[in-house]
C-alpha cells in the first residue's frame, strides 16, 4: 500500500494518526515486533521504578526537603509538587541516605530534636571546594530517619536504607534497625523515635549493607567485603519482618567483584545466600567520547550540547545494561544454584560534566534532555526483559542531580522528560513481562576510529489482565521506523498510543519552560486482522496500550 492509499485507509477507518491495522500480507513496514503472549518472563517488580535520594548537592536540601516552615508548599516539610508527581508513579521504593554519603553518615546525628542536631562535614564537601558554604558542604541533619520515612509515606514509596559499613561498627547497623523497627514503647530507641513524632515502628524491610564497598565505601577487596558483610548481617533484630539485605555489588562490568564476593560468602556454606536478598549493580552511562578515552573526567560529555554521534554513543553506553545483567546473573549462578539472590540495580542513569545544573550548589546537577528520556526508556525496557533477575532498580537521583526526574530551586519546580517516561511506563509495573522479538534495521554512527552501531528499535511488553503494554524506543534522530506489531497467541481489539518526542534532540524542560517536552496521546484504534502497523517517529519513546479480545 502506498502512502496515499495508507492515508485514505487511515482516515476512512478513523484510526490514530500513526497507527493502523492491516492484513499480514500487505507488508510495507521495514521492522517487525512480535509479542509472545504465551512466553512470560516474570512479574515486573514495582521496585524497578525505584528512586535514590542522597545528601548530595541539591538533592535533599532545596530538592526534596524544604522544611515545615517554608513558603514552598510542603507536606510535613517535603516539597508538595514533588510528592504530587511521585504519587503518579508506581508505588516503588526510595533509597537513602547515599551513595557514598551513606558510609560517612551517623544515623544518630539525624534523630532527636532538630535544633539539637549536629552539623557535620558532608562526604561531598571536597568536591564543592569553590562553592559557597551551605547544606551541601555542612550537613545540618534537619533531614534524618523520621523525615525520610515521612517522605516515603507521603509519596507512596517504601524506604530502602543504606547502612554505613566503612566508618561505623556493626552495632550501629543493628541499632539503626532497632531505632526504626522496634515496637512502640518497647526500647529506648523506640522512645527516641517517638520524640520525632513516630511512636509506631517504621517497618523498614530493605537495608543496604554498605555502598560501593570497592571504592568510597571502604576500598575493600571482594573477599574483605564478604567477611564484613557476613559480620554485619550475622545478627540483627527482626521484629517479625522479612528483612531484605542488599550487598554492595559491582561497578558496571567488574565480574571479578561478583565472583570473588560470592565465592568467599559461600565458603561458610550455601546457606549464607539466604542472607543476601539483592546484589547491587551500579552502571552509569558517562563516556560520550566515542572511544577517544576511558578517563572519567575527559570522557564525560555535555548534558545539553552534543552531536548526533554523541547521542548514539551515550544510548549505546546505557544499553550495556542488558549485557551487564546477563553477565553478573550468570556469574552469580555459579554459586547461587537455587537462585535465591536477585539483582538490585540501585544506581543507574546518565552522568555528564558540570554546567547544566539549575544552581551552582547542586553538585552533579544536570538538565535532562530528550536523549535522557530515551536512555531511561531503554533502561526500563531492559529491566522488564530481565524481570526474572532484577528485583529492584533506583534511578540516580530523584531531584537536582544526575538522571533526575525533577529539578527544583526554591519555589520553582519542573518535571524532566525522565519523569514523563516513568509515568508512561507505569502500567508495566506489576505486569507479567512477555518475551518480545524485534527486527529493525541497525543504525550506524561515527566513533573516534571506526563505526559504532545500535539497534533500530528496542522495547518490552507486559500484560495485566486483558491489557497489553508495549513500549518501544526509536533512537534514530531522523528516520521514523514503520513496524508491524503482532501479538502471537492473543487477538488485539484496540490500541492507543502515547509518544514522547521532539523535533529537537536537545529539547528539555526548564524552570522557565517546564512543558517543552511532554507526551502526546493518540486516539484509540480498532483491530483489523490482528496485525498493527505503527510508525515510530524519530528520536522517540512510544507506549502502545492494546486491549486483547
Ligand atoms: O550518584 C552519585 C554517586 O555515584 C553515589 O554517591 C555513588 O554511590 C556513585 O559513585
Amino acid at each position: 500500500m502506498g502512502d496515499a492509499g495508507r492515508r485514505e485507509f487511515l482516515s476512512g477507518a478513523g484510526f490514530a494518526a500513526a497507527t493502523l491495522f492491516l492484513p499480514r500480507s500487505a507488508r510495507a513496514a521495514d521492522s517487525r515486533i512480535e509479542v509472545l503472549a504465551g512466553e512470560p518472563i516474570g512479574t515486573i517488580a514495582n521496585e524497578i521504578y525505584g528512586h535514590f535520594v542522597e545528601h548530595l548537592g541539591g538533592v535533599v536540601y532545596d530538592g526534596l526537603w524544604v522544611g515545615e516552615g517554608s513558603k514552598v508548599p510542603n507536606v510535613g516539610g517535603i516539597r508538595k509538587a514533588l510528592v504530587d508527581h511521585l504519587k503518579r508513579l508506581p508505588a516503588a521504593v526510595m533509597r537513602w541516605p547515599g551513595g557514598c554519603f551513606a558510609d560517612s553518615y551517623d544515623w544518630r546525628d539525624g534523630v532527636g530534636p532538630r535544633e539539637a542536631r549536629p552539623r557535620r562535614t558532608n562526604f561531598w564537601a571536597n568536591d564543592m571546594g569553590g562553592l559557597p558554604d551551605g547544606p551541601g558542604k555542612y550537613e545540618p541533619n534537619a533531614f534524618g530517619t523520621n523525615e525520610f520515612v515521612r517522605a516515603c509515606r507521603v509519596s507512596g514509596m517504601q524506604p530502602y536504607v543504606a547502612a554505613n559499613l566503612r566508618s561505623l561498627p556493626a552495632r550501629d547497623f543493628y541499632q539503626w534497625i532497632e531505632y526504626g523497627n522496634s515496637p512502640e514503647g518497647s526500647t529506648s530507641l523506640a522512645e527516641l523515635r517517638a520524640t520525632g513524632g513516630d511512636p509506631g515502628p517504621f517497618r523498614v524491610r530493605l537495608w543496604g549493607v554498605g555502598n560501593e564497598s570497592w571504592g568510597c565505601g571502604g576500598n575493600f577487596t571482594p573477599e574483605e567485603y564478604a567477611t564484613e558483610y557476613r559480620r554485619f548481617t550475622a545478627w540483627v533484630p527482626r521484629y517479625g519482618l522479612d528483612l531484605a539485605f542488599v550487598g554492595s555489588g559491582p561497578n558496571s562490568g567488574d565480574l571479578g567483584w561478583t565472583r570473588r564476593f560470592f565465592a568467599r560468602l559461600v565458603e561458610k556454606g550455601e546457606g549464607q545466600l539466604g542472607g543476601l536478598w539483592g546484589w547491587a549493580l551500579h552502571h552509569y552511562a558517562w563516556n560520550a567520547s566515542r572511544g577517544r578515552t576511558t578517563d572519567w573526567f575527559e570522557g564525560k560529555g555535555d548534558a545539553l550540547r552534543f552531536g548526533v554521534d554523541e547521542w548514539y554513543e551515550l544510548l549505546k553506553e546505557a544499553d550495556k545494561m542488558d549485557g551487564l545483567i546477563a553477565q553478573h546473573w550468570t556469574a552469580m549462578g555459579e554459586f547461587d544454584r537455587r537462585r535465591r539472590v536477585k539483582l538490585a540495580v540501585d544506581e543507574w542513569g546518565a552522568w555528564y560534566k558540570a554546567g547544566s545544573e539549575v544552581h551552582p550548589t547542586h553538585l552533579f546537577g544536570q538538565t535532562s534532555t530528550l536523549r535522557d528520556a530515551l536512555l531511561a526508556a531503554l533502561t526500563l525496557d531492559t529491566f522488564h526483559r530481565h524481570a526474572d533477575k532484577v528485583a529492584m532498580a533506583n534511578v540516580a537521583q530523584l531531584v537536582n542531580c544526575l538522571h533526575s526526574l525533577f529539578l527544583a530551586r526554591e519555589d520553582r519546580f519542573v518535571a524532566t522528560p525522565n519523569f514523563h517516561v516513568f509515568e508512561m511506563y507505569a502500567p508495566h509495573a506489576g505486569g507479567q513481562s512477555l518475551r518480545t522479538l524485534v527486527a529493525a534495521p541497525t543504525l550506524t554512527y561515527e566513533r573516534a576510529s571506526g563505526t559504532g552501531s545500535l539497534w533500530g528499535l528496542a522495547g518490552s511488553a507486559s500484560i495485566k489482565g486483558k491489557t497489553l503494554t508495549l513500549t518501544v524506543v526509536n533512537p534514530h534522530v531522523r528516520e521514523a521506523r514503520e513496524a508491524e506489531v503482532a501479538v502471537r497467541g492473543a487477538r488485539v481489539v484496540s490500541a492507543r498510543e502515547t509518544t514522547l518526542t521532539s523535533d529537537d534532540i536537545h529539547a528539555h524542560n526548564s524552570l522557565a519552560q517546564p512543558d517543552a517536552v511532554e507526551p502526546s496521546e493518540g486516539a484509540a484504534a480498532e483491530a483489523r486482522g490482528g496485525v498493527l502497523v505503527h510508525r515510530f517517529p524519530p528520536a522517540s519513546v512510544t507506549r502502545l496500550t492494546m486491549e486483547l479480545g
